[in-house]
C-alpha cells in the first residue's frame, strides 16, 4: 500500500471471497432487490434533483415547503431552496404523533453501570427545556455553542436544543486538550460552553470543567458556561459565568417553540484536521444532512422500528453526530448510547451490552475489532449474541482478517457486515454494501449508494479501469455534503475543488475492481488515520516544535496493530543528543497541546531530516523507515543522501 498520491497507487490487496446476503435478511430489507438499487441509483444519478426532491418532501417534516430542490453545481450546490424545517422536530415532535411516542428514543448506559432510558415523549421535554436554557443565557439562532462533553444523554439533548433554537453546535472530543479547545471556541466565535465536571473512562475521571476554566483564558468570545454534575468531581464554578445544568433545568419551561429555519441553515461546525494549517471547520446545514442522515440510515442499516440499534462511536466525531444521533432519532429508532471504555470493567462490556440490551444493529471501527482480536474469543463466547442482525464498520479500511473474525465470532456467519466509507465532509455513508442486495467481499466498501457517483482518477482527472489504483472522487453533489471550512470559503475550495477540475476529492486512494466495487487504501495526502480518526501530522510537528527542547520535526505514520497507524515523530533536538527524559517531555508535550488522542508511539532523536531540494520534507522516506522497510522508494530529489544512512543509524 503506497501513501504517494503520484499517478497510480499500487494495491497489493488480493481479497476473492464473496459472501451473499441470506435470502431471508433479503426479502425484509429496505431495498431487497438488485433491480430496486439500479433504478434508485440511476435516477439519482439522472435526476438529483427529482430524487432527492421527491424523498425530502415524503420524509422530511416542512414547515414551508421548498420551491427548487436544487440549484447550481458543486462546489456551491444549494438544496432544498426556499424551504423551512426544524430539525429537532424532524426527529421528536414528529414521533409524538405517532405510537412512538412513549417508545425508547435513547439507551443509555454510564461506565459503572447507571443506566436512564429516555422516550420520545422524554427526550422532548428535556430538548425543550434546554432551548429555553440556552435562551435564558441569552443564545439567538445563528449563534455558536461549544458542547465538550462525556457520552451522556445531556450531550444529546444539548445537541438537539441548539437545532431547535437554530443555534449552531460545534461539539469537541472529550479527548482534545484546553488549546484544542480554546482555538476552536475562537474559530467559531461560540458564546457558551457546554460540559460536565468529568466523565468515567476506564474507571477514572476525565476532567472536562477544568480544562474548559483553562481554555476560557483564551477564548474571550464565550460568555456563560453550563456543567453537567456527573462524576461529583470537585470543579470550581466562577460566579455570573458558570452555571450547574440541573439548577438552570429546574426553572426552565417544557415547551419551547420550534424556530422554522432555511433548509440551508448552519447545524453544525465540526472540526477535523487537515494536512496545513488550523483544524479545518466542517460545515454542516439543515435539511440536506438530515435528509442524508435519514436515509443512509435506513437503507445501510436497514432500520426497522424493532431494531435495537447502537453505533459505538462517540459523539465528538461526525459518526456520533449522524448515527448515535440524529439519523437513529429521524428514523424513530431506539439507539443505545454507552459512555466507557470498552475493556471496562474487562473485556466483555460491549458483549454484556449487547446480551443485556438484545442489540439488533451493532456498527463500530475496526480499531476496535483488532483490539476485540487480541483480547480473545472468550469474552464474546462466554454471551448470547443472537440478537444481532447486522454488523458495521467505519472509520478507516477494515483488514480483510479482521473482517472475517467479525463475521464468524460476533455476527455467527449469520450477519451482514455493511463496511461504510465516508467522512466528516460528506455528512453520511457514501459507499457502502446494502445489506440486502450486495454480496460483501471482505476489505471492500463495495458500491456507491444512490445519489453518490465517485469515480477512481489519476492527478490529471483521468478515469481510470478496473483495479487501477488512484484518487476518490466525487462527480456530483449530494444533500449531505459540507458547505463550507466555517469563516473559509476559500480554503474549502482549495482543499476539495482545486486538486481534480470538477470534482470533490478529500484525499483517500483506492480501485475499483471488475465488479465496480471499491477498495479504499487510506489517505494519500500528509493526515494520519489512529484508531479511525484523522490527525495532521502538521498539527504534531507544530506542538513539538512549540517545545523549547526542539529545532525542528516531522511526524509520519507507521503500520499499528491495534491503532491501525501509530506517530512516529522524528525530532531535531536544540541541544546536542536528547535523552529519554525529553522523550517522555514531548510526549507530555503533544499530549498537553493537542491531546491524549495524539499521544506519539515514537520519538526518535536525529540530527538531520531527509529533505528535497527546495526544502521539502521527504516524508515518504521516513514512513518507510518508521515501518522499518528497506526504502525502494525514489530517492533522485533527495538534497543529501548521507541522511537516511544516518536516520536508519539512529534506530534503536
Ligand atoms: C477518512 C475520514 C467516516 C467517519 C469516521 C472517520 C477513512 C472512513 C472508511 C472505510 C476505508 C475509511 C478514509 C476517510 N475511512 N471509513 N469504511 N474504509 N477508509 O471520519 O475523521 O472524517 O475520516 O477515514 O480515509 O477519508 P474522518
Amino acid at each position: 500500500m503506497s501513501k504517494s498520491a503520484s499517478i497510480s497507487i499500487e494495491s497489493v490487496l488480493q481479497e476473492d471471497r464473496k459472501f451473499p446476503p441470506s435470502p431471508a435478511f433479503a426479502t425484509n430489507a429496505h431495498i431487497s432487490s438488485e433491480e430496486q438499487y439500479q433504478q434508485l441509483w440511476n435516477r439519482a444519478k439522472d435526476d438529483p434533483a427529482g430524487f432527492w426532491g421527491e424523498l425530502a418532501q415524503s420524509e422530511l417534516e416542512w414547515s414551508q415547503p421548498f420551491t427548487s430542490a436544487m440549484q447550481g453545481k458543486m462546489p456551491d450546490t444549494k438544496w432544498f431552496v426556499g424551504g423551512k424545517l426544524n430539525l429537532s422536530v424532524n426527529c421528536l415532535d414528529r414521533h409524538l404523533k405517532t405510537w412512538r411516542k412513549n417508545k425508547a428514543a435513547i439507551i443509555w448506559e454510564g461506565e459503572p453501570g447507571d443506566t436512564r432510558t429516555l422516550t420520545y415523549q422524554q427526550l422532548y421535554r428535556e430538548v425543550c427545556k434546554f432551548a429555553n436554557v440556552l435562551k435564558g443565557l441569552g443564545v439567538a439562532t445563528g449563534d455558536r455553542v461549544t458542547l465538550y462533553m462525556p457520552m451522556i444523554p445531556e450531550l444529546a439533548i444539548a445537541m438537539l436544543a441548539c437545532a431547535r433554537i437554530g443555534a449552531t453546535h460545534s461539539i469537541i472530543f472529550g479527548g482534545f486538550s484546553a488549546d484544542a479547545i480554546a482555538d476552536r471556541n475562537n474559530d467559531a466565535q461560540s458564546k457558551v460552553v457546554v460540559t460536565a465536571d468529568a466523565g468515567w473512562r476506564r474507571g477514572k475521571e476525565i476532567a472536562l470543567k477544568a480544562n474548559v476554566d483553562d481554555s476560557l483564558a483564551r477564548s474571550p468570545s464565550v460568555q456563560k458556561v453550563v456543567v453537567v454534575r456527573r462524576t461529583g468531581l470537585d470543579v470550581t464554578m466562577q460566579p455570573d459565568r458558570d452555571y450547574w445544568w440541573h439548577d438552570l433545568m429546574e426553572r426552565a419551561d417544557s415547551e419551547c417553540p420550534a424556530v422554522a429555519v432555511d433548509s440551508e441553515h448552519p447545524l453544525y461546525i465540526l472540526y477535523t484536521s487537515g494536512s496545513t494549517g488550523k483544524p479545518k471547520g466542517v460545515l454542516h446545514t439543515t435539511a440536506g444532512y438530515l435528509l442524508g442522515v435519514t436515509m443512509t440510515s435506513r437503507w445501510v442499516f436497514d432500520l426497522k422500528d424493532e431494531d435495537t440499534y447502537w453505533c459505538t462511536a462517540d459523539i465528538g466525531w461526525v459518526t456520533g453526530h449522524s448515527y448515535v444521533v440524529y439519523g437513529p432519532l429521524a428514523n424513530g429508532a431506539t439507539t443505545v448510547m454507552y459512555e466507557g471504555a470498552p475493556n471496562w470493567p474487562d473485556y466483555g462490556r460491549f458483549w454484556e451490552m449487547i446480551e443485556k440490551y438484545k442489540v439488533s444493529i451493532f456498527y463500530t471501527a475496526p480499531t476496535a475489532i483488532r483490539a476485540f482480536i487480541k483480547w480473545g474469543d472468550e469474552w464474546p463466547n462466554k454471551h448470547d449474541l443472537s440478537s444481532l442482525r447486522l454488523l458495521g464498520s467505519v472509520g478507516e479500511p477494515i483488514n480483510p482478517e479482521a473482517w472475517m473474525w467479525y463475521h464468524r465470532v460476533i455476527g455467527k456467519e449469520k450477519c451482514p457486515i455493511v463496511d461504510t466509507w465516508w467522512q466528516t465532509e460528506t455528512g453520511g455513508i457514501m459507499i457502502s454494501p446494502l445489506p440486502g442486495i450486495t454480496a460483501t467481499k471482505p476489505g471492500s466498501c463495495t458500491r456507491p449508494l444512490p445519489g453518490v457517483v465517485p469515480d477512481i482518477v489519476t492527478e490529471k482527472g483521468e478515469s481510470l479501469g478496473p483495479n487501477q489504483g488512484g484518487l476518490l472522487v466525487m462527480k456530483q453533489s449530494w444533500p449531505s455534503m459540507l458547505r463550507t471550512l466555517y469563516g473559509d470559503h476559500q480554503r474549502y475550495l482549495d482543499v476539495y475543488f482545486s486538486k481534480i477540475d470538477g470534482c470533490y476529492f478529500a484525499g483517500d486512494g483506492a480501485r475499483r475492481d471488475q465488479d465496480g466495487y471499491y477498495w479504499v487504501m487510506g489517505r494519500v495526502d500528509d493526515v494520519l488515520n489512529v484508531s479511525g480518526h484523522r490527525l495532521s501530522t502538521m498539527e504534531v510537528e507544530s506542538a513539538l516544535v512549540s517545545n523549547p527542547l526542539v529545532a525542528e520535526a516531522a511526524v509520519v505514520g507507521f503500520p499499528h496493530e491495534i491503532k491501525g497507524e501509530g506517530i512516529c515523530c522524528f525530532v531535531i533536538p536544540k541541544a546536542e543528543g536528547g535523552s529519554d527524559a525529553d522523550k517522555e517531555t514531548l510526549i507530555n508535550h503533544v499530549r498537553k497541546h493537542i491531546g491524549a488522542l495524539a499521544t506519539p508511539d515514537q520519538i526518535r532523536f536525529t540530527t538531520a531530516l531527509p529533505k528535497t531540494r527546495s526544502g521539502k520534507i521527504m516524508r515518504r522516506l521516513l514512513r518507510d523507515i518508521a515501518a522499518g522497510k528497506e526504502s525502494s522508494q525514489d530517492t533522485t530529489t533527495l538534497e543529501d543522501y548521507s541522511i537516511l544512512a544516518k536516520l536508519r543509524d539512529d534506530e534503536e
